[in-house]
């Protein structure tokens, strides 16, 4: 097992914020400077059809001003690849987007979608950004994954965030074995949405898991403590569920 859990802090609602105003405060790139001094190890943004928060400006400006890897979601559309291919970001990750949605509800379908999705990810790749597609937590995606030559998968967590507490046990287990899955077939594997401080503890401890990656909660709650405090918990609550989980392990 990798010991160290990268956290990769979303900024998108920083945005929401600004752009409920319609100005320029508070600025998702000053918000990236401080995750990165809180401890983060990369920024995430979803640069969405809509531009509903993360404006294209944005994107220019974390390329240009921030020196943590950069994590692009996107979808899988001509005007996203483009974008992509000129940026040229560390990472892009491929999300699901309806127009209708609040947030990204579902994975990808990876298998439905394989043809429409493997060009992108060829383009993608040969540009040389590290892939990664944004899936449910079943064995049929991390396969159809695996098959698009996408060399990390992105484990939805939502699922398992919403549920009541009693049947989380269950979309816990899910995410065990599709991480379990993912080592198995040699796909990188991470997880993120929805996860919060309450949580983030059980999903940080599957050995197979890489990459975190948290948003709206670490900013909603920056409101009450401060940006760096948010995500120094959430470092801290990562790192005490891997330190545990490695004890159990090697005990
Ligand atoms: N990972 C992906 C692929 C996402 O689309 C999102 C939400 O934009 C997140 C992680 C972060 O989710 P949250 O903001 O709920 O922490």
């Amino acid at each position: 097992m990798n010991e160290y859990l990268r956290l990769g802090v979303n900024i998108d609602h920083v945005a929401t914020i600004r752009n409920a105003r319609g100005g320029i405060h508070p600025d998702p790139v000053r918000a990236a400077i401080a995750a990165a001094a809180a401890g983060a190890d990369g920024i995430t943004a979803h640069l969405r059809e809509d531009r509903r928060h993360i404006s294209d400006e944005d994107i220019a400006r974390l390329m240009r001003d921030i020196d943590l890897p950069l994590n692009f979601e996107m979808a899988a559309t001509d005007e996203m690849l483009d974008i992509a291919l000129r940026h040229k970001p560390h990472a892009a990750c491929i999300v699901p987007e309806k127009r209708e949605e609040r947030t990204t509800e579902g994975g990808l379908d990876a298998v439905t979608g394989f043809s429409r999705l493997e060009p992108v990810v060829r383009r993608l790749s040969d540009a040389g950004m590290r892939v990664s597609l944004f899936i449910e937590p079943e064995p049929v995606q991390l396969d159809a994954a695996k098959a698009l030559g996408a060399p990390v998968v992105e484990l939805h967590t939502g699922a398992y965030c919403e549920v009541p507490p009693d049947a989380r046990p269950a979309e816990l287990s899910r995410l065990q074995t599709a991480a379990a899955h993912a080592g198995a077939v040699g796909l990188e594997c991470h997880a993120g949405h929805g996860l919060t401080f309450d949580t983030v503890g059980p999903v940080a401890a599957i050995p197979q898991l890489v990459e975190l990656n948290i948003g709206h909660f670490l900013i909603g709650e920056a409101i009450f403590g401060g940006l760096e405090s948010s995500i120094k918990r959430m470092r801290a609550l990562m790192d005490q569920a891997r330190r545990d989980t490695s004890g159990e392990r090697s005990a």
